[in-house]
């Protein structure tokens, strides 16, 4: 059975992930470690994950001067990660610098890039003085990004389908905000179930709280694994 899950371990620490790596067990191969958890507990965190034959996807958003973002990129290879994010307003230089480290240090690791967050709207952007439309800037940063050596993005599920037409089938894409049918939907506004983001062109589901929060936890992910292997069977 194809994985294509990674599960969110959005918790407060290390002992809280471990708990919940080992109830999910074999139902997910991939975690996101984010800012919460890496500030709390990183190295402890990425090493249990390595430990217990996990891919890790370190989602720290770098976005500094190029020189920064190398350096930085080059200390998180230490902690053999799978794909780390950053942001593509960054600009060219500073995402050619994250993929400077990973060409140098000779890794398989991925850089994704962000474009526009999803918790931003058009007046947010206006905001920031940004007068394209949000759909554009994605798509406008979802190319630089790529075309400055970023392996992949990070986008919504509303997204994915252009920009996997306009990207090609080369990037790896990277889709949170994705929620079995019927489902709970938290506080994602735009969702889309497992299967739908998979025929969309998704690469990898970025699953929260539906695995997490769930009773049983392997029996969650492995529901989600069942949908995400028909839509890849029917593609
Ligand atoms: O619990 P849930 O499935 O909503 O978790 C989704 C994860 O993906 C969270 O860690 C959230 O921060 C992250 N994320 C997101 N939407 C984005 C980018 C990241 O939900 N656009």
């Amino acid at each position: 059975m194809e994985k294509r899950i990674i599960t969110a371990l959005d918790v407060p620490g290390a002992k809280e992930a471990y708990e919940a790596v080992k109830s999910i067990g074999a139902g997910v191969d991939y975690y996101k470690v984010g800012l919460e958890l890496f500030i709390a507990d990183g190295p402890a965190v990425l090493k249990m994950l390595k430990e217990e034959g996990k891919k890790i996807f370190l989602d720290l958003k770098l976005h500094d001067i190029p020189r920064t973002v190398e350096r930085a990129v080059s200390s998180c290879l230490k902690y053999d990660v799978d794909m780390l994010t950053i942001h593509s307003t960054g600009a060219s230089a500073m995402i050619q610098g994250a993929a400077k480290a990973i060409k140098e240090a000779n890794s398989n690791t991925t850089i994704l890039a962000v474009t526009v967050l999803t918790s931003l709207d058009q007046s947010d952007m206006t905001d920031i003085g940004v007068t394209r439309v949000v759909s554009d800037q994605v798509e406008a940063l979802g190319k630089l990004a790529v075309a400055n050596g970023a392996g992949g993005l990070v986008c919504s599920p509303k997204e994915v389908k252009v920009l996997r037409s306009v990207l090609g089938p080369a990037p790896v894409l990277v889709t949170p905000g994705v929620r079995p049918a019927g489902g709970d939907v938290g506080d994602q506004k735009r969702v889309a179930t497992p299967g739908q983001a998979i025929l969309d062109g998704s690469s990898y589901l970025v699953v929260g709280r539906p695995i997490m929060e769930a009773v049983d936890k392997y029996a969650a992910a492995m529901a989600i694994n069942e949908e995400v292997n028909a839509a890849l069977a029917s593609l």
